[in-house]
């Protein structure tokens, strides 16, 4: 809901937050309240103002008084809600404008506003969107008082989510070109110092890497700068008192919609304030404003619980399934797939193709995507990017043959593609020389071996969605993950002036969106994966065009734990793809248990990654009862509500970040814990996993998130069958001849004899099972095992479902 009082103030409520701000006599807006939701009696509007209004009679010394008239306003110690460059405000700016006679002061002042009852639309730059009908939209127009520009300042509500979003639109109403040098999304100012900034930081294999750092004084910075939203540093970012965990406290979520470099600041001013804003990243970026044009910054979103972390992703999740991701995939069931990049890499064909087809139908996966190495001259990543035609040694029967004995077999069939980028070495790039990025006459600097091609260039844009039309048409193909494995550097594009080489990077980000949508609104059926060198670019602008993204490339399911857990703070589950590997791991060479490395995947959209022809029968019929199962309880893993529960705490050691071994996410204690929990509440599933084994230490206790309190739950696990040999010599105390570990005869034994693993079977409440928690079996110790016992190595795990009792 969007109010106007009398005296100029604009109240935006969600179902559970305010949101409060004001004109001030000087036509600034003075920001006074984004929080729990206030009740005030009815007729009491305008006196509870004054109670949230900052009263002002003097400005501080040392600082600049707006105006001769206003001397009691330094803009330096107000909160604002947007802030420009020049007039004593001397933190950081919303804006940056450089005027056609040279000067870079703005004052944006109050001009009007508008309440629509829709969503943003921001042409092929994706936006949130809503079907309800509910949404609100209030636009604020704010006028320079010397230039002929006009600025609207819009804030969506939808409150259902406790998401408030916001961008910027600037109209250039003047004769003369305006350069801009900065223009973010999203402004918030409060009125005191010493919160967390909570950043989600890595690197390619290491994503998602909780960072708290406390902002006393000054500025701290997140952005990206390699032409992606990035895995050095994700868009999504928390900011909250030091006190808050996941249960309990307050906390502020904000994200941009966005795919690009991006930019987020907290400062602590000098007068103990905290400005937080966030937007497209000023570094590499400057645009020309013509007359009579316009330009939209991206919209930025934003949440508030004073319930803890859990509670504030619960609202972005909610938020980004229901109001970014679109399309049939929308809430569609997502299929388990087998992919062939780490089961063979660039060496595939049909023949190897199919037979993996055929094992994947035996443990009842559904679809089979061939990775890279399809096309040209492909066998390694040196060349042929931009060659997007059929190698016919590999695939003889091209794409559509392949395709139909893939479909014979019963799968669906997926493919990947890398459109947007080029190999120096392929038949596209001796045609178009001209297409690709870079600085002309000037060596480049390559990554991965290839280039960008020049996606601000229409032309470059219309080949793709051509080409790529051309093949997702010319066979029954269900599935495309869309990859994109270089950064950018050597900016420079010859399509456009020299004058606006500095928005090129803006620019491919538009130009990537207009292929998205054409492609993806004219293949609505075919479920698109982005993917960027793995998590090098997840985030919303993504999300708006494909549902779901792959998380990382690090299969390995200690890594794995961190990076989910760290996606789990912004994203639904729903859009993060996890893949089952084989072991030795491909990045880590760390073995983990199989059952592990299903329990973690299973918590994102499952598949799998390894040679299924070359594995052990055991290991088969182990994937083919986690594919059964996975299946049985997919609704609540990939469309319940996600919780994270022990060994998420604050405050990670910066050396396991950087060391990459912050697996068991940022925990002192040995134990990470998740839970997942069906909408309606009536089934949850939970998982247990432990990094190392500490010798007697037998008791754990897990603890349920998001149960309904009264409600009865029968709590179970998946009784397992431990192969004897996992006890190695131990045999012998139990054995009545001598086994030697490692013999055949202790193969022939494991054949034929299993252990049974422990059986958790309990009935409590809601509130029991999140409160008091479950007492697990006690696990193995050293002084005995039976099937009481829980056989708990290294990187062992569990999940345990919950249903409710009729
Ligand atoms: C990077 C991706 O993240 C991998 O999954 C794989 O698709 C390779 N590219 C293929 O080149």
């Amino acid at each position: 809901m969007i109010n106007h009082t009398d005296s100029n103030a604009f109240l935006i409520e969600t179902d559970n937050t305010s949101y409060i701000f004001k004109v001030l006599p000087t036509g600034q807006l003075e920001h006074l309240y984004y929080g729990k939701k206030l009740t005030v009696p009815e007729g009491a509007e305008e006196e509870n103002l004054d109670a949230l209004t900052e009263k002002h009679a003097f400005y501080p010394g040392n600082t600049i008084g707006y105006d001769q008239e206003h001397l009691q306003y330094s803009l330096e110690d107000m909160r604002l809600e947007m802030s420009s460059y020049g007039k004593g405000d001397i933190r950081e700016p919303f804006i940056c404008l450089v005027h056609a006679d040279g000067s870079r002061t703005s004052d944006f002042v109050y001009d009007s506003f508008e309440i629509k009852n829709e969503s943003l639309s921001l042409g092929y730059m994706p936006a949130s969107y809503d079907e309800s009908g509910k949404a609100q939209t209030l636009c604020v127009r704010l006028k320079d008082a010397s230039y002929d520009l006009l600025l609207e300042l819009n804030y969506v509500v939808y409150a259902d989510c406790d998401v408030i979003t916001r961008n910027a639109r600037l109209i250039n109403k003047s004769e003369e070109a305006v350069q801009i040098d900065r223009i973010l999304s999203m402004q918030l100012d409060l009125d005191r110092a010493g919160y967390v900034f909570t950043t989600f930081r890595g690197a390619w294999a290491r994503e998602m890497q909780r960072d708290d750092c406390l902002v006393t004084g000054g500025k701290h910075i997140a952005s990206s700068m390699t032409g992606t939203s990035s895995n050095r540093c994700n868009p999504f970012f928390m900011v909250h008192p030091i006190e808050t965990n996941e249960d309990a406290g307050e906390v502020y979520g904000f994200n941009l919609v966005y795919s690009g470099n991006h930019y987020e600041c907290v400062e602590a001013s000098a007068f103990g304030k905290t400005r937080i804003c966030s937007g497209i990243n000023p570094e590499s970026f400057c645009y020309r404003l013509d007359p009579g044009e316009s330009f939209d910054a991206p919209e930025a979103v934003m949440t508030y619980s004073r319930e803890g972390f859990n509670s504030m992703s619960r609202n972005m999740h909610r938020f980004v399934r229901e109001h970014i991701v679109r399309g049939e995939w929308k809430k569609k069931t997502r299929p388990v797939l087998l992919n062939s990049w780490e089961a063979a890499y660039f060496d595939i064909n049909e023949g190897k193709l199919t037979r993996l087809a055929k094992a994947a139908k035996e443990v009842g996966i559904e679809l089979l995507v061939m990775d890279d190495g399809w096309f040209g001259e492909r066998d390694n990543d040196s060349c042929s990017l931009g060659d997007w035609e059929v190698n016919p040694k590999k695939l003889p029967h091209g794409l559509k043959g392949l395709a139909d004995k893939i479909n014979n077999i019963g799968l669906e069939f997926g493919i990947w593609v890398e459109p947007e980028m080029i190999n120096e070495k392929s038949k596209l790039f001796e045609k178009h020389p001209e297409w690709v990025i870079q600085i002309p006459g000037k060596p480049h600097s390559e990554g991965r071996n290839q280039r960008l091609l020049d996606l601000s260039n229409p032309e470059v844009q219309d080949y793709i969605i051509d080409r790529m039309s051309t093949i997702f048409g010319s066979a029954n193909i269900s599935y495309v993950k869309w990859d994109m494995n270089r950064i950018f550097s050597d900016y420079y594009s010859l399509h456009l002036e020299k004058e606006r080489q500095g928005e090129l990077a803006h620019r491919y980000i538009l130009g990537l969106y207009r292929v998205m949508k054409t492609l993806t609104e004219g293949f609505p059926a075919i479920l698109f994966e982005g993917c960027s060198a793995g998590g090098n670019r997840f985030d919303l602008g993504i999300l708006s065009y494909f549902p779901q993204i792959w998380a990382s490339d690090d299969t390995d399911a200690m890594c794995r734990l961190a990076i989910q857990t760290g996606y789990s703070y912004g994203y639904p589950m729903s859009t993060v793809t996890a893949h089952v590997s084989d072991c030795p791991n491909h990045q880590t060479l760390r073995i983990t248990p199989l059952e592990t490395r299903f329990n973690v995947a299973a918590f994102g959209v499952l598949g799998y990654e390894c040679n299924l022809c070359d594995m052990k029968k055991e290991e088969i019929a182990a994937i083919k009862a986690q594919v059964e199962l996975y299946k049985e309880w997919r609704e609540t893993l990939q469309w319940g509500d996600f919780y994270r529960g022990k060994g998420s705490a604050a405050m990670p050691s910066v050396s396991a970040s950087m060391s990459g071994t912050a697996a068991v996410p940022y925990s002192s204690d040995n134990f990470s814990e998740w839970t997942c929990v069906s909408p309606d509440g009536k089934k949850a599933v939970g998982m247990v996993m432990q990094r190392l084994v500490v010798p007697n230490s037998p008791f754990h206790c897990y603890h349920a998130r998001g149960l309904k309190g009264e409600a009865l739950y029968h709590f179970y696990n998946r009784v397992l069958k431990i192969d004897v040999r996992e006890f190695g010599d131990l045999i012998n105390t139990a054995s009545p001849i001598h086994v030697k570990k490692d013999s055949l005869l202790l193969d022939i034994i494991a054949k034929f004899v299993k252990m049974d693993g422990e059986t958790e079977d309990v009935k409590a409440s809601g509130d029991t099972l999140m409160e008091g928690g479950v007492h697990l079996k006690q696990a193995f110790g050293a002084t005995g095992y039976n099937g009481e016992v829980r056989h708990f190595q290294d990187f062992g795990s569990r999940i345990y479902f919950m249903e409710e009792c009729e």
